[in-house]
């Protein structure tokens, strides 16, 4: 194997993990792309059949497998100074956002009203625990990560453990609007950029609903690189993404958040530039547009929109998804509408985390979770 070949580890296993896994392995471009999960066996039969199907389509790609738990960060972190990846991504979650629509419908809708804020403890240890290895190990590859970034990276970024970038996100809706915008100016969809500042709440809003309801959000339209956005029934384009521009949610549509997670990979990778939408970038909160250049992510915000005013607009989705502020130590503070629900429903309740509190909230979540799902099906 050449010595200049570019190593990709994928770290998590779930549905999001193997699909990118997957897609990174059918390419043109040689690489090592390796599955780094707890299950052994669910770990070979992924990476042979990437592999196969990837012979099937006359790509060889070069994939491998690996094992570790997150809670044992020593062995994740001699995988990884095994391995050296010039890329981690990261792809595990103690719950991800889909488990509770598995709930009886009446549960399910219930909960979901708490928003996503609540569930952060799920998403921000395991990235915890990955970054602690990615340090342990004294490699340094460039981190992505695909769980909710917009509010696990500033966490992080307090005791200087946040991933590079996020994926997904602020990027789920940028083709769609990017369509929306190229089929009304009766233009090809190459000839529209779009700007979008968002945070979580409004990604997930702005396909359900087709606005952002009581968050803000800044989006800018260029047509052949000139801003037309005044020109725009901005609000008519957008109602327009769950009408006729609705497109395949729930599990399904998480070919969309891959397509995304590859669009921030794939440049790294190939180490080229690239204009994206990225949530988490460098830490900071909420969703923006960025550039990748050089390995490096950096900010690009509309014409004339400073970064303080940017951040605004992304605290104000962030208070909708029910956190209420991210301290400069890392303590999370909840909002006490959205902490309601959990404590009336759930039996938890947690008016602010210390980070160093957050693996006791998880394990707390996971076990009150269980228990209400027993008694939702009795
Ligand atoms: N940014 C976006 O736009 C976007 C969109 C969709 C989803 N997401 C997020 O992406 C993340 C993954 O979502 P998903 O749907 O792929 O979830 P999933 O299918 O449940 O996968 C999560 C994976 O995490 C692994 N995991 C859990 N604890 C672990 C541990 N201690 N050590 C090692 N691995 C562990 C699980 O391993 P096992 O297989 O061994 O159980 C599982 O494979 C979630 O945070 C989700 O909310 C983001």
């Amino acid at each position: 194997m050449s010595h200049d070949l570019r190593k990709i580890m994928v770290l998590g296993s779930g549905d999001i993990g193997r699909r990118v896994f997957h897609e990174l392995a059918h390419s043109r471009h040689k690489r090592h792309v390796e599955l780094v999960g707890r299950d052994e066996e669910a770990l070979l039969r992924t990476t042979n059949m990437t592999r196969f199907c990837g012979l099937q389509r006359g790509f060889s790609p070069t994939v491998s497998h690996s094992t570790t738990d997150l809670v044992d960060v020593e062995r994740t972190a001699e995988r990884i100074a095994a391995f050296r990846p010039d890329v981690l991504f990261l792809s595990a979650s103690y719950q991800s956002w889909w488990v509770i629509s598995t709930l009886p419908q009446d549960a399910f809708q219930r909960l979901y009203a708490a928003n996503y804020g609540p569930w952060l403890p799920m998403h921000l240890v395991p990235v915890m625990k990955a970054m602690e290895a990615v340090k342990l190990s004294g490699i340094e590859p460039v981190v992505v990560n695909a769980a909710y970034p917009d509010a696990v990276h500033p966490a992080l970024a307090s005791v200087g453990l946040s991933p590079d970038v996020g994926i997904g996100n602020v990027a789920n809706n940028v083709p769609g609007l990017q369509a929306v915008a190229a089929d009304h100016l009766a233009c090809a969809p190459d000839d529209v950029e779009v700007r979008l500042i968002a945070h979580h709440y409004v990604s997930h809003r702005l396909s359900r609903r087709g606005d952002s309801g009581r968050a803000r959000m800044s989006l800018a339209v260029l047509h052949r690189g000139s801003d037309i956005t005044a020109e725009l029934d901005i609000p008519g384009l957008l109602r327009r993404l769950p009408t006729e521009y609705r497109r395949t949610g729930g599990m399904a549509g998480q070919g969309m958040t891959a397509a995304s997670a590859l669009s921030v990979l794939e440049p790294l990778v190939n180490e080229r530039d690239a204009f994206v939408h990225a949530p988490g970038p460098n830490g900071l909160l909420g969703g923006y547009p960025v550039a990748i250049e050089s390995d490096k992510i950096r900010l690009r915000l509309p014409e004339g929109m400073s970064q303080d005013e940017a951040l605004a607009i992304n605290v104000s989705g962030q208070r909708q998804d029910g956190i209420a502020e991210i301290r400069p130590d890392g303590t999370v503070v909840f909002e006490s509408s959205a902490m309601d629900i959990m404590s009336d429903e759930l039996g938890y309740d947690c008016p602010e985390m210390p980070l160093t509190d957050a693996e006791g909230r998880a394990q707390e979540i996971a076990e009150r979770f269980a228990a209400y799902r027993l008694r939702a099906a009795a």
